[in-house]
């Protein structure tokens, strides 16, 4: 048995990606995406459309006139900001509260959408570009979790209680009680749902920004300590609830790498908090019907 078989069995059921995101993968695969197709596959999901053009013409975005088509939002936008939150949309799917449940799968998501806002400003920092990918590393960074709390919810209970009460490592009480980390598992369910190796990497590593013996590429280490970053950020800000509150070090490299000096710091969590806000505001946090 291989590695992902052995964590498939021991897991059980894993979540399937919900479809439009399911969609949007399989056409980069076969690197057919292009503005007309996304165009297409968002528009058959109607809530999921309004959903992605209410966002893009947020305040989030700043857009100067209002766009009215989702064409109109890949021109102005662009496809991968589009193409994102279309992903970022459909993946919410999967974030559903669990009643009588101690655990906050909301404040997850919102946790998660803060990593998402403050991993896109800080990369934008450094590469103007890449604010986008960074962006979608956050939405995605905890979904090991997810399929924690939909396969065991018993069991990750568990892991709360040792890291609340016992003040346990978050990686030491989920290898504890489950066998494995969430960004084991997290990075290992990207893999099945065949999103490009970048972010299965991002999230496999996002709790260890030294990447000391991760063999990767520059740019991508400095993305993935810029959701390192925003991770911590977002939980000093108290953007959403983290399922674990305790924030870790920050070591000297991702400061250099990501070229932030400490007088910084205040403008970007101001600019984290504020953007955060406006993203918010579009979203709907009623609607969770999108495939
Ligand atoms: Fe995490
Ligand atoms: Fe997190």
């Amino acid at each position: 048995m291989n590695d992902i078989e052995k964590l498939i069995s021991q897991i059980g059921d894993l979540p399937t990606l919900p479809d439009v995101a399911a969609r949007i993968n399989r056409e980069m695969q076969g690197e057919a995406l292009n503005a007309k197709l996304l165009g297409e596959i968002i528009a058959d999901d109607t809530s999921l459309a309004a959903k992605v053009l209410r966002l893009a013409n947020s305040a989030f975005y700043g857009l100067q006139k209002q766009v009215t088509t989702l064409n109109k939002a890949v021109m102005i936008l662009g496809f991968n900001t589009v193409k994102n939150l279309a992903l970022s949309v459909s993946i919410y799917s999967l974030f559903k509260e669990r009643p009588g449940s101690a655990i906050d799968v909301k404040g997850l998501w919102l946790h998660s959408l803060g990593s998402a806002v403050a991993a896109k400003i800080i990369t934008e920092n450094i590469y103007k570009k890449l604010g986008e990918e960074a962006f979608l590393f956050g939405i995605l960074h905890d979904v090991g979790k997810i399929a924690f709390i939909n396969a065991m919810p018993r069991e990750y209970e568990k892991v709360l209680v040792l890291i609340r009460d016992k003040q346990m490592p978050q990686a030491d009480a989920e290898t504890e009680v489950l066998g494995f980390t969430h960004q084991r598992l997290g990075s290992q369910l990207l893999d099945i749902w065949k999103f490009p190796d970048n972010i299965i990497q991002a999230v496999k590593y996002h709790h260890e920004p030294e990447l000391k013996t991760a063999k990767l590429d520059p740019q991508l280490k400095d993305l993935i300590r810029a959701l390192f970053l925003g991770n911590q950020m977002t939980k000093a800000l108290h953007l959403g609830q983290s399922t674990n509150p305790a924030r870790e070090e920050i070591p000297k490299i991702v400061w250099q790498s990501l070229n932030i000096k400490r007088s910084q710091l205040n403008d970007i969590a101001g600019n984290i908090k504020s953007s955060y806000g406006l993203l918010l505001e579009a979203w709907d946090l009623e609607g969770k019907d999108h495939g």
